[in-house]
């Protein structure tokens, strides 16, 4: 034999160090190991050497076969993870993943901007169910049973008893009911109509106004009123109290503002009139006082009711309702 065992050993340890590919480890493993390898060929040769030496070059022989075995396997699959970790390597040239931060949705901003300025006017935040009974959404705010007025509201009734409320006005019984005059709140929420189009949408946004106390007049609901309007659109802004009807209100007034947009010239935001149908208003009906056992004799009040939604497209000139419910990031972080 020309070379001897620890020699062939020797060399494929160094060849396999040296070894930068798989594919050479591969060729190396088959110089050695292969049907013709040199340490297949020394184990195939082994009856030349002298008898009493066999024994012990065989256990080498296999020895080394198998640590070979082993460490050829191991450098294959050191080489592969290798090259997995240079083709997952980082490239710092590409742009990073930046963390937006979040911005609040337009109808929160403008629902606590309305709330901060009645609460300046010392008014009280409340909230209502909007799963609510006829009783507090109809009953209770003077729409009888076959009243008409119940066909404006376009109501989604739960059960013959339970509707989505229309409006935030049930809130007014709810909190009187419980309360003596003096009563100052406003009552934010989610309301439902069935009605969807470019303007309206089954779901959305109204701030409810009530204070009773005693000598409350007219005047004290028009002043209150300008002042929010005047915090709220800038105090240039005129307003206008036009006559109209609701149930839960007598006298009543619908409040328009000279529009936001044109200042009054007219222009497509207004219609061309110049004004901007902003809330309803009015004072308490007595039926509804009555309703919640006040003594109508010594305590008035007033109400108004305004849609956040409306109020948020002409602070922000948004023309179309549907923009607020598209959670559309570009959109929603403008505000
Ligand atoms: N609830 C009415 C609606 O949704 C708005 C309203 C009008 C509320 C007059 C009031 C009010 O409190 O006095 O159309």
């Amino acid at each position: 034999m020309e070379k001897n065992l620890e020699q062939i050993n020797t060399a494929a340890l160094k060849e396999l160090d040296a070894a930068d590919k798989t594919k050479k480890v591969k060729e190396l493993s088959i110089k050695y190991l292969g049907r013709k390898g040199e340490l297949t060929l020394f184990l195939r040769n082994i009856s030349q050497l002298p008898p009493e030496e066999r024994p012990k070059a065989g256990q080498r022989a296999n020895q080394i076969k198998k640590e070979l075995e082993v460490r050829f396997d191991n450098k294959i699959k050191q080489l592969k993870r290798g090259a997995l970790a240079v083709k997952d390597e980082i490239d710092v040239s590409l742009p990073g993943r930046t963390q937006e931060p979040g911005t609040l949705h337009p109808i929160t901003r403008i629902t606590r901007e309305i709330c901060d300025i009645f609460i300046s006017m010392g008014f009280d935040i409340v909230e209502g169910p909007e799963v609510e009974t006829d009783y507090y959404n109809f009953e209770a705010l003077n729409f009888q049973k076959d009243h008409p007025a119940r066909d404006m509201q376009d109501t989604f009734y739960v059960s013959d008893n339970i509707v989505l409320r229309t409006h935030t006005s049930p809130t007014q019984p709810r909190v009187m009911e419980k309360q003596d005059p003096p009563v100052r709140i406003i009552a934010p929420g989610k309301v439902y109509r069935c009605d969807s189009d470019l303007t309206h949408t089954p779901m959305f946004h109204q701030v409810e106004g009530l204070l009773v106390d005693k000598n409350v007049s007219f005047g004290d609901l028009k002043g209150t009123l300008t002042t929010f309007i005047h915090r709220m659109f800038g105090s240039k802004t005129m307003l206008r109290f036009r006559p109209s009807y609701f149930p839960f209100t007598e006298p009543s007034a619908e409040v328009d503002i000279s529009c936001v947009m044109c200042h009054g010239k007219g222009c497509r935001i207004c219609s061309k009139t110049g004004w901007l149908e902003i809330l309803g208003s009015g004072m308490v009906h007595p039926a509804v006082l009555e309703n919640v056992n006040y003594d109508t004799s010594r305590y008035t009040g007033f109400a108004f009711g305004m849609g956040v939604d409306r109020i948020a497209m002409l602070k922000y000139g948004i023309d179309d309702i549907r923009k607020y419910f598209e959670n559309d990031f570009r959109f929603l972080s403008q505000f």
